[in-house]
């Protein structure tokens, strides 16, 4: 029955009233935050949800860098502000939406991208450490959950975007590092396997809400690293090459954006087709 009567309304909209694709990507009158707002990544999901129409709240542990970044969208002519905050002290945490309420009265849109990890072997990692990235990760982007959903419930949705990585789905493929210092920790992988479950808890919790949750693996971007590391790493990817400044830009719009109004609970993996081999 309840079909029916769905199908039934469905079948009233008419053709004047749909969107146009331009409409369903529009994100004017919208407010975004976003963790790891002064990391390599944050930058492509700031521009792009601001050039979408956006206005955005930036945050990080990094202040001048966050502040540099803020003004580099400021100077785009961009709505934006920045908080400092510690994603693993839920009194920052706590300390940055006191400040956000007094400024905002709406918040639809969240990226937990903040993030960070140790490069050791496993035999090497101390359990402090093991700790500090799953609280920079998952215990972070719970509070701040938390925290929006009195904006999204208020306002009718919201899309909330959750960051895991390929290392979330597979196995870091230890031969690609060689003697490049760099590797990736048992401790991120428990981290971000975790962030896309969560995001599936999210979708399924919070979607009488008209709450959405998704997220977004991101395979390797090139940040510089060492050239036998990143000819090692583009051997093994379909499209041959680690992401750009801008393959996350329009990823970010999609899932915050109408265009993916029926989206939740997916992990999308914009990885070059990493997880595909
Ligand atoms: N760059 C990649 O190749 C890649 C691949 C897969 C997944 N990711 C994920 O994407 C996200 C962004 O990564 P990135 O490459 O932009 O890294 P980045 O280091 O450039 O940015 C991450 C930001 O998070 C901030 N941060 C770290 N710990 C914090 C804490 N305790 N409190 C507040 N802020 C904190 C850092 O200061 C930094 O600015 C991360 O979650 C990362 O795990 C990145």
């Amino acid at each position: 029955m309840a079909n029916t009567v769905e199908q039934a309304r469905t079948i009233k909209i008419s053709k004047e009233t749909l969107p146009s694709l331009k409409e369903l990507y529009d994100l004017t009158g919208k407010v975004a935050l976003i963790t790891g707002g002064a990391g390599q990544l944050g930058k492509q999901f700031a521009e792009g949800l601001a050039e979408a129409g956006a206005e955005i709240i930036l945050t990080d542990i990094r202040e001048p860098e966050l502040v540099e970044r803020q003004n580099e969208l400021k100077d785009m002519k961009y709505k934006v502000s920045c908080y400092r905050s510690e994603l693993t002290d839920a009194e920052s945490v706590y300390w940055m939406f006191d400040a956000i309420r007094k400024k905002y009265s709406r918040l639809d849109i969240l990226i937990n991208n903040g993030g960070m990890t140790y490069f050791m072997p496993l035999e090497e990692m101390k359990p402090e450490e093991f700790e500090k990235v799953l609280d920079v990760h998952l215990k972070g982007s719970f509070m701040l959950v938390q925290q929006v959903l009195p904006f999204m419930k208020r306002n009718g949705g919201g899309s909330i975007i959750n960051i895991g990585s390929i290392y979330g789905m597979v196995g870091a493929d230890q031969s690609i590092y060689g003697d490049s210092g760099l590797n990736s920790s048992a401790a991120y992988a428990a981290a971000k396997g975790g962030m896309i479950n969560f995001t599936r808890y999210l979708a399924s919790y919070l979607g009488e809400y008209n709450i959405r949750a998704n997220c977004i693996s991101p395979g390797g971007f090139y940040a510089g690293q060492a050239p036998e590391f990143i000819e090692r790493y583009c051997a093994k990817t379909p499209l041959g090459r680690m992401g750009d400044s801008y393959d996350l830009k329009g990823v970010g719009v999609f899932l915050a954006s109408d265009a993916s109004k029926y989206i939740t609970g997916v992990n999308l993996p914009v990885d070059g087709g990493w997880t595909a081999r």
